[in-house]
């Protein structure tokens, strides 16, 4: 389906009844990696699945797209399909845009799950490799930001098959929208100091193998949300792309998350 909004048109699913859950797909990829959870969910819940600025079948319109503009791009998304509150689930950049949700929209939010993703802002040097990749992009194109990143999104034993799927996911992308979200990563502030303001069930999940935003990130996470119980699991054999490397453990986990939220 596709709406348009915050003057662009985006792309979304909107699958399954029930209360409803909003998946943030991970950098640099779109909606179709969280094709697995919906398939698990759908018979419960409602699945909203964007394809968030700059990715998939959305528009991707110049400079950088920032956190909050993302996040508000899913406000207005939720208001449009008269969506009071849902469970953000977010997976690495997903996780940044989940955290900026809150800062502006925490009234939307029934409860997190956080995966593979992390607090913390960009180190100098972290800003300076975006600011390459970006460049990399739009000179060389998606392809080579699929080739220089697929080794590092997943476990060193995934399968080929996923390799070559998220190589057409991330080569089918517009190599603009790549660098606006790589600058716009780059300028997200630091979310630990919101970390404590959490005041709703929040769920952690992380790959053993994680080698971008390793298990020690969603321990941080978890040491710093307040007020209610947080849960971390930890998927094993499992790399950053923990939703799509081991889809059964993570719909599982998700699952068992939600089952005693009841409705929201
Ligand atoms: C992602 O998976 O969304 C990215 O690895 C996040 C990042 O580059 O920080």
């Amino acid at each position: 389906m596709e709406t348009n909004l915050n003057g662009i048109r985006l792309h979304y699913e909107d699958v399954g009844a029930g209360p409803a859950l909003l998946l943030l797909h991970a950098f640099p990829l779109n909606g179709a990696m969280w094709r697995q959870q919906v398939e698990w969910l759908r018979g419960e819940y409602r699945l909203i699945v964007p394809d968030l600025r700059g990715f998939g079948g959305s528009d991707a319109p110049p400079g950088p797209a920032t956190m909050e503009q993302q996040a508000d791009d899913m406000a207005a998304l939720l208001e449009q399909l008269g969506v009071a509150r849902a469970v953000v689930v977010g997976l690495s950049m997903g996780g940044y845009i989940a955290f900026a949700f809150w800062r502006r929209h925490a009234d939307k939010v029934a409860a997190l799950a956080l995966a593979d993703t992390k607090a913390g802002a960009d180190s100098e040097e972290g800003r300076a490799g975006r600011e390459a990749n970006a460049r990399l992009a739009e000179e060389q194109g998606a392809n080579a930001i699929a080739e220089k990143m697929i080794p590092s999104l997943v476990a060193t034993g995934a399968t080929q098959a996923l390799r070559d799927e998220l190589r057409a996911m991330i080569g089918a992308n517009s190599p603009d929208g790549i660098a606006a979200a790589l600058r716009g990563m780059a300028m997200r502030p630091d979310s630990t100091p919101d970390l404590a303001s959490i005041s709703v069930p929040t769920l952690l999940i992380v790959g053993e193998a994680d080698a971008l935003t390793p298990p020690a990130e969603a321990t941080k996470i978890n040491m710093g949300v307040a007020g209610r119980p947080s849960y971390v699991a930890v998927l094993p054999d499992v790399g950053h792309l923990s939703a799509m490397e081991a889809p059964e453990a993570f719909s599982i986990a998700l699952a068992e998350f939600l089952g005693p939220l009841g409705d929201w």
